[in-house]
């Protein structure tokens, strides 16, 4: 049994001066097939200690349903950590921003203010009375490798609660967590004042200039041991935007500046992994939410040391250079990763979206107004919504979309009329003949935001349909969770118009890491024998998803596309990353 302290002398391992040398790395990005390697990179770098947020939406898709198996495994990751040489941080949220869909917060929860109301804190509890106790047996007090456990996650960008966070940290010690509870706040006076708790060590986050930012923090928390607990050294991307990317000799040498003042870190990120599924988030222009709603993309590579397949970049190396400075470093690991050589895929058969609802529906929904995604308690996918606009209508008129999340192709007749975007384009002028129109819209959920005020917002048609003025009313909803596309029945004959299924498959003799080019393809899904790798769009940066080996069996590989707009002719597996 250990003891880990935070004392005003600093951080107490046993008794004695402890340097945490920390790096983040969320299990839920990367296959626990490769947790191992990854976390014995982060180990052979020259960390001591690997730190991971909880994704609260992974554990409980469904009220009271809870999962802690396969990429949820949180046990089995921190007790492959502990196999690696590594002591842990864990970070259980309930809110975790991570660029996650919705910050973690799954989608069934609809009272989303992150403060002291029983709507919120139920729950929370109910969640917390499920996750904290398998934390709790894996502390360091009890044999295990957790040194520091988290209270909410940078609280003081969004509230000033203080009752909030009072009751998040008094629920961790009843839930019998015994190891050093902390905060993490940008060092902001307006960040600090609100995230920090008296009695909690407060720790700062930050991207460069460590000297200043921790005498800033120090203002508020003099007696609190420096520590970065998120030392940005990489960034994330949006669809649409350039690809970020830091100079690793510049991320080194802040490295250095920030370990030079005495301080601990964690390196967010270590090794960022991917956001699969549905599960990347989103920002919505800039700390006041009067911007744009900019999706994140699939990839979480972050610029980290280790990049999204497990490659050592040259960040990795200078690191472990500058952390060799504090601590003895392990031995060097082998510096190449094996990845598949080109391979095509052959496409064979298409299907079009519309023509197979009986096999995707989970229902059809009869309703005086359209569902949002939350009124037909699905969390992710695409709705399709018909109705019947009366006429004649000799002018054309908008056909309005208020509040739509995120976007939404729009069929009159059997036609595409247009595909709306949220902040792009919300309407689209429609005209009737005698008889009327048959009006269907297939609305797609991009991911919800992660960050900021309007964090919490529902999807699909969260305003309704406006034609001009005037309320369309009378829908039936296909919900299409694609949460199994098992049933397609492909050689159905199809001819519908709008998004489309594209099936190909490709040969293996050894499964290595490979990345599917969607290059030629417009926006849509992917999938690898049966597992989404996430979404693509021809915006970029990234043009090609990466295909994790575990995924991949020796012989034929199964590849199912869903093209919302224009399918490219050919696809590929690539031997290197395209993030932009
Ligand atoms: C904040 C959050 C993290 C992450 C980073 C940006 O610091 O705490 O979860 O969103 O920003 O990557």
């Amino acid at each position: 049994m250990s003891e880990f302290q935070v004392t005003r002398d600093g951080l107490l391992l046993d008794g004695k001066p402890f340097r945490v040398l920390s790096g983040a790395m969320h299990y839920f990005r990367t296959l626990p097939e490769q947790w191992a390697d990854r976390l014995g990179k982060l180990r052979a770098m020259g960390l001591n200690t690997v730190e991971t947020y909880v994704a609260w939406n992974l554990h409980e898709p469904r009220r009271g349903e809870f999962d802690f198996t396969g990429m949820a495994d949180l046990e089995s990751f921190l007790d492959e950590a502990g196999r690696q040489g590594l002591h842990a941080i864990v970070r259980p949220g309930p809110y975790i921003c991570a660029e996650w869909e919705n910050g973690g917060v799954p989608s069934w929860v609809r009272y989303r203010h992150r403060c002291h109301d029983p709507r919120w804190l139920e729950p929370v509890d109910a969640f917390f009375d499920e996750l904290i106790p398998r934390i709790a047996g894996r502390q360091i007090t009890r044999g295990g490798n957790v040194i520091m456990v988290q209270v909410e996650n940078e609280y003081g960008s969004y509230g000033d609660d203080r009752a909030y966070l009072r009751h998040l940290a008094d629920g961790l010690r009843a839930r019998d967590i015994e190891v050093p509870l902390f905060t993490s706040d940008g060092s902001w006076d307006l960040m600090v004042t609100g995230g920090t708790l008296p009695g909690v060590y407060a720790t700062a986050n930050f991207g460069s200039d460590p000297a200043a930012e921790f005498a800033a923090f120090a203002r508020h928390r003099p007696a609190d041991p420096a520590f970065c607990m998120e030392f940005w050294n990489g960034w994330f991307d949006h669809w649409g935007e350039e690809h970020t990317v830091r100079d690793a000799g510049e991320a080194a040498a802040t490295l250095e500046a920030l370990l030079a003042t005495g301080a601990h870190v964690n390196l967010y990120m270590a090794h960022g992994g991917t956001s699969f599924g549905f599960f990347a988030g989103a920002n919505a222009g800039g700390p006041h939410a009067d911007g744009a709603y900019q999706p994140t993309v699939t990839s979480y590579d972050y610029d980290a040391p280790i990049s999204e397949h497990g490659a050592l970049t040259p960040k990795y190396w200078a690191y472990r250079e500058v952390l060799g400075r504090y601590t003895d470093l392990p031995p060097a690991p082998a510096g190449t990763v094996r990845t598949l050589p080109p391979t095509p895929v052959a496409l064979g058969g298409s299907l079009a979206l519309l023509d197979c609802l009986d096999t995707l529906s989970s229902g059809t929904i009869t309703s005086a107004r359209p569902p949002s995604f939350e009124d037909m308690g699905q969390a992710y996918g695409l709705a399709v919504h018909r109705s019947r606009l009366p006429g004649p209508r000799a002018e054309e008129l908008p056909l309005r979309l208020p509040g739509l999340h995120d976007r939404a192709h729009v069929i009159i007749d059997g036609e595409v009329r247009d595909v709306l975007h949220r902040d792009e384009n919300t309407s689209t002028p429609v005209a009737t003949g005698p008889g009327g129109a048959a009006l269907t819209l297939i609305v797609e959920a991009m991911g919800r935001v992660n960050y900021g005020p309007v964090q919490g917002e529902d999807k699909g048609l969260t305003g309704g349909v406006l034609h001009e003025r005037q309320q369309v009313f009378g829908w039936e909803t296909d919900p299409v969770p694609l949460d199994d596309l098992s049933g397609l029945p492909w050689g159905r004959p199809t001819s519908s118009a709008g998004p489309s299924f594209h099936r190909g498959s490709f040969e293996v003799d050894t499964p290595l890491d490979a990345f599917l080019s969607l290059e030629g393809w417009t926006k849509g899904y992917a999938w690898v024998n049966g597992f989404l790798l996430g979404r693509y769009w021809d915006r970029g940066p990234q043009t090609a998803l990466y295909v994790p080996y575990p995924l991949l069996t020796s012989g034929s590989n199964e590849v199912v596309i869903l093209e919302m707009d224009a399918p490219g002719t050919g696809l590929t597996l690539r031997s290197e990353p395209r993030l932009g």
